[in-house]
């Protein structure tokens, strides 16, 4: 997977907005992310993810994997709240809240529609049928909208409580590990390594992750559980399919804002996807630890 320039920088030029020699910079940075990032082993050569999509993860496997999963997916509320107190700009701020509360169970509004926009109340917050678009501003609050609470649902099926998913207590090292770095660096103060921190998880959950989950899992579901509800990790695929065009645009962006800083944007890019990569490692050893048992 490659980042390419789009034809906005050219636009930008010919309009006067940059000159060709920024430009020409942009290009050269877009380079150096393509090197420093693209070629991460988390992003070209995910051996958890890899083996998970063959559909050979078995009971014990999958439910280590939902536990850990939640784990990161609760405590990535701590970091998505860093970023918004650390937000550089109003707007930035904004855009972050968009995430931590839609996180929370704020369903996305659609400007035109109608609030909720829901027929069956009863459905209301369930990730098959919630909306992907929108903004959290006019949107409904639904506890049962919460990601957290789809994982619930999915736990159930698979007997785990709920005080065996989502707590700290529940990670292991390399989890927590992970969750910590997010808070640490895509939380982090400096806008630019934070910065670099988000473009590079973007880039990341962009590179097919979620579909490989959703392969493993469908596998799981037809052989041992027709009952999983795999909603939370095809309602993220969605969104992620939508965002994934928006990075470029993003950077492109915040390359000609003030301050930016090229260094400390790529440092926290490559120390964010060593963090990732600690929790596939830590997935992968306990899944082959785990054939070993057998
Ligand atoms: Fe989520």
């Amino acid at each position: 997977m490659q980042l390419q320039v789009s034809a906005q920088i050219e636009t930008m030029v010919s309009e006067g907005h940059i000159s060709s020699d920024d430009a020409m910079r942009f290009s050269q940075f877009v380079d150096t992310c393509n090197t420093q990032f693209m070629t991460h082993p988390v992003i070209t050569d995910n051996k958890y993810c890899q083996w998970f999509a063959t559909g050979k993860a078995h009971r014990e496997n999958i439910k280590h994997f939902v536990v850990q999963f939640s784990v990161f997916s609760n405590l990535f509320l701590i970091a998505q709240l860093m970023k918004v107190i650390n937000a550089g700009s109003l707007e930035g701020m904004r855009a972050s809240k968009e995430i931590l509360a839609n996180e929370l169970g704020v369903i996305f509004h659609k400007e035109g529609s109608k609030i909720g926009d829901v027929n069956d109340k009863d459905r209301e917050g369930d990730p098959d049928i919630v909306s992907l678009e929108g903004s959290v501003d006019g949107g409904r609050f639904r506890f049962r909208a919460a990601h957290f609470e789809w994982i619930v649902k999915l736990g159930e099926v698979l007997d785990l409580g709920f005080n065996d998913l989502g707590k700290r207590r529940n990670g292991t090292p390399s989890t927590l590990f992970f969750c910590d770095q997010l808070t640490a660096i895509y939380g982090n103060e400096d806008p630019n390594i934070a910065e670099g921190a988000s473009f590079a998880v973007e880039n990341w959950a962009a590179a097919g992750f979620w579909k490989q989950l959703i392969a493993g899992l469908e596998a799981f579901k037809q052989s041992e559980e027709p009952k999983l509800p795999l909603a939370f990790f095809t309602w993220h695929d969605k969104i992620e399919e939508q965002h994934a065009g928006h990075v470029m645009d993003e950077l492109e962006e915040l390359y000609f804002t003030e301050g930016f800083d090229e260094e400390k944007f790529i440092a926290g890019g490559k120390e964010m996807l060593n963090g990732v990569e600690a929790f596939w490692t830590g997935l992968n050893e306990q899944r082959i630890a785990l054939d070993f048992k057998d």
